[in-house]
């Protein structure tokens, strides 16, 4: 109830107002947030990679309703490739985008977030690293997955997420796993429709595992993205059976989330990458966090009593 609650509050423009005009939210979004400024994010990156972990960069916004909005985005990523390349990190720091935020729904979106999207992806190429496509709700799956095959032709490094609370991902993750491809597994941070998807946690955790099966079998690069210790050991498990080499699969975690986890699998040779959200537009991505997990709302709402 409280996770469709949230969820739901996530898309509430008047709620937006009031959370993100509280000034106590401040101290939880910067848990979860790099900060507004690619110059927060350039730093976070720095010491992510000090302590061994790679990272993924998402300008933070989403859901736009005018082009000139999604130009921005594009703006903002080009900005912030300029500012990776003098790191020298290559594809130790590649950056996650969302479509919708490059004007997927737009009218004529899907020709639009795609023209938009492939100059960032070329600027990606050029300072030899990658972009993910990161997934939103179902209804964007079958664009996003058609932009991916598109950019896939001339960038085969391009990654994509797959949700495994879909029905339709087990055959989605079938006919990615195919050499060269990178494919981002989760959960999935939707409030989705009973028609479409699991609803109960423990058959989506069920989906992920059959799915994390299917890729770490075949030739891609699973990005295997959860905090969950059983869905980690587990892939830790399949890449043995599979023989897998350490940098041929990598765990991906949230920025804020478990980060002695991520240090710690990091010094044990796995490859860790952080997703590392920043930007002034935080509202959204912020709230799918709270809906996630108990522990987070309890933090939120301690800080908003206490100076
Ligand atoms: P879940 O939240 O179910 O937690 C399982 C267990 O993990 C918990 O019981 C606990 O043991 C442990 N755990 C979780 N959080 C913890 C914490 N804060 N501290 C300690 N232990 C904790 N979704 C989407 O729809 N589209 C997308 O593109 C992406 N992209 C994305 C990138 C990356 C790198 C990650 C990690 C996640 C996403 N997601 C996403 C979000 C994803 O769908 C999902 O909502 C969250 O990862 C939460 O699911 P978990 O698998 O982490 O486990």
């Amino acid at each position: 109830m409280l996770q469709k609650a949230l969820l739901a509050a996530s898309r509430r423009p008047g709620l937006r107002r009031a959370v993100v005009g509280n000034p106590a939210t401040r101290r939880v979004v910067d848990r979860f947030v790099a900060g507004e400024t690619r110059d927060d994010a350039l730093a976070a990156v720095r010491a992510l990679h000090a302590d061994g972990v790679q990272v993924t960069l998402d300008h933070l916004g989403e859901d736009i309703t005018d082009r000139s909005e999604a130009v921005r985005s594009r703006d903002a990523y080009l900005t912030l490739l300029d500012g990776l390349a003098p790191l020298g990190l290559g594809p130790a720091a590649e950056v996650s985008v969302k479509l919708s935020a490059f004007g997927q729904a737009l009218h004529g979106g899907h020709d639009v977030a795609l023209e938009l999207v492939r100059p960032v992806v070329e600027a990606a190429t050029a300072i030899g690293t990658t972009v993910t496509l990161d997934m939103e709700d179902h209804r964007t799956v079958e664009s996003t997955l058609a932009a991916l095959a598109e950019l896939r032709k001339e960038h085969p490094g391009t990654g994509a997420v797959l949700q495994a609370m879909l029905f339709r991902t087990e055959d989605d993750a079938k006919a990615l796993a195919v050499s060269g491809s990178r494919v981002r597994l989760v959960k999935g941070a939707y409030d989705e429709p009973a028609d479409v998807a699991f609803q109960r946690s423990k058959d989506v955790d069920a989906a992920y595992l059959r799915c994390l099966e299917i890729l770490m079998a075949g030739p891609g690069y699973p990005m295997v993205g959860s905090h969950d210790p059983v869905i980690v050991q587990r892939a830790h498990e399949l890449a043995a059976q599979n023989s897998r080499p350490a940098d041929s699969w990598e765990v991906q975690m949230l920025y804020g989330i478990r980060p002695d986890e991520q240090r710690r699998l990091a010094a044990a040779g796995t490859r860790v990458r952080a997703y590392v959200p920043y930007g002034v537009d935080w509202y959204a991505y912020f709230m799918r966090r709270l809906a996630e997990r108990p522990a987070n709302v309890r933090f939120f709402l301690r800080s908003l009593v206490t100076k």
